[in-house]
């Protein structure tokens, strides 16, 4: 049906995990040592990678990074409940097949004067190939698009778990036979190989049979070191002792019970406010400050009651290290007792223990969280 799978000779290829990782670098994704191996991998055997971990970790970040350091265009596939084959896979286009078939119409009529029964008529037009069902016709959807494109794609299956267990049978003949069954059509076969790169929020266990099939790894929030660098990385303009004061406090925060842990996105947004307000003079009080960072940190008013409560309780307790002396205006959390919230309460978007996970063929290599 399609040209057989081919690799492009302009296609760019890493090295290894410490090419990627500066070639991601470059483009502002910043990936600790065993993340850029795993995701070497998966691009160097062409196996999807499913990236699992809480939410604004870097999960869909890291496919538009891909994308980016490769030249290869990314094609989308946000999943939601309810997502069906229209939308992932294909459709027809009926208002293009109408159109052809007006168009025909005059031809058609001419030819079917020509019989005066009806029943023969009828016969006629239903051995007549329109071509209606052809690949012309076709509203190709983003699963489709992957493996009809002929230069090679980074295929983003996003979120993943929050589509129906049906829908995984479909992603499976894409995964595993890299192919596309059309019942009016046939089967189309890849005409170039996409890395597929899959996210999960894990909100439900995916089958064995798709994990399967993909390389596994479990993304979890960044080690202090790696945030400061992905905050610098992304917003140039803070200075260096910012960023690690905010990520402090992101920490000490995402140990706490919280309803939702603040994200690395929303780190950088609290470092981007610390800039403003400093500038504006507004950061004169450190509890000022600190409110309002807690505004962009956190989503819960309970969140931030909770928050505020243990940091008012950690500030009067007895000062004491280097951090004690820091200047007032200046955010600094560092002089806090260490957090004492019990793991039981991690699992509830707290950091979960924190150590990387990689599976699926390329044994178990655990994070060094660098
Ligand atoms: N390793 C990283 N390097 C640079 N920036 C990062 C990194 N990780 C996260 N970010 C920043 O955090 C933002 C959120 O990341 P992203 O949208 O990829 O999170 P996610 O894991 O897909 O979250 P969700 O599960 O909510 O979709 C990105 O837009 C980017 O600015
Ligand atoms: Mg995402």
């Amino acid at each position: 049906m399609t040209a057989p799978l081919t690799t492009a000779p302009t296609e760019v290829r890493f090295g290894d995990g410490a090419d990627l990782s500066a070639a991601l670098r470059a483009v502002g994704y910043i990936a600790d040592d065993t993340f850029s191996v795993v995701v070497h991998l998966a691009t160097a055997l062409d196996r999807p990678l499913l990236l699992e971990g809480p939410a604004g970790v870097g999960k869909t970040e890291l496919a538009k990074s891909l994308a980016a350091v490769s030249g290869r265009k990314l094609v989308r596939l946000q999943c939601y409940e309810g997502l069906d084959d229209n939308r992932a896979l294909y459709e027809w286009d009926y208002a293009k097949q109408l159109l052809h078939v007006q168009m025909l119409r005059d031809r058609i009529g001419e030819r079917m004067a020509a019989f005066d029964d009806l029943a023969e008529a009828s016969r006629f037009l239903a051995a007549q190939d329109f071509g209606l069902y052809s690949e012309t016709f076709l509203a190709v959807r983003p699963l489709l698009e992957a493996i009809l494109s002929p230069e090679p794609v980074v295929l983003l299956v996003d979120e993943v778990d929050r589509t129906e267990e049906a829908m995984e049978a479909l992603l499976l003949e894409v995964l595993a036979e890299k192919q596309v069954t059309i019942p009016e059509v046939g089967t189309f076969t890849a005409r170039s190989a996409p890395w597929v790169i899959l996210t999960s929020n894990d909100t439900r266990e995916l089958s064995p049979a798709l994990k399967r099939r993909c390389l596994h790894y479990h993304l979890d929030y960044p080690t202090p070191e790696r945030e400061r660098d992905i905050v610098v990385s992304r917003a140039p303009e803070v200075e260096s002792a910012v960023a690690a004061d905010v990520v402090e406090l992101a920490r000490v925060l995402r140990a706490l019970p919280l309803r939702k842990s603040p994200s690395i996105a929303e780190v950088i947004d609290a470092a981007r406010a610390a800039v403003v307000l400093r500038g504006t003079g507004a950061a004169a009080g450190l509890d000022g400050i600190r409110d309002i960072l807690l505004a962009a940190l956190l989503k819960y008013t309970s969140d931030v009651d909770l928050a505020r409560t243990h940091l008012s309780g950690a500030a009067s307790a007895p000062a004491s290290g280097p951090a004690a002396t820091a200047p007032p205006e200046r955010v600094t959390v560092a002089s806090r007792p260490a957090n004492t919230t019990t793991a039981v309460f991690r699992g509830h978007g707290g950091s979960g223990g924190g150590t990387g996970r990689a599976h699926g063929g390329v044994g178990s290599a655990r994070s060094a969280r660098s």
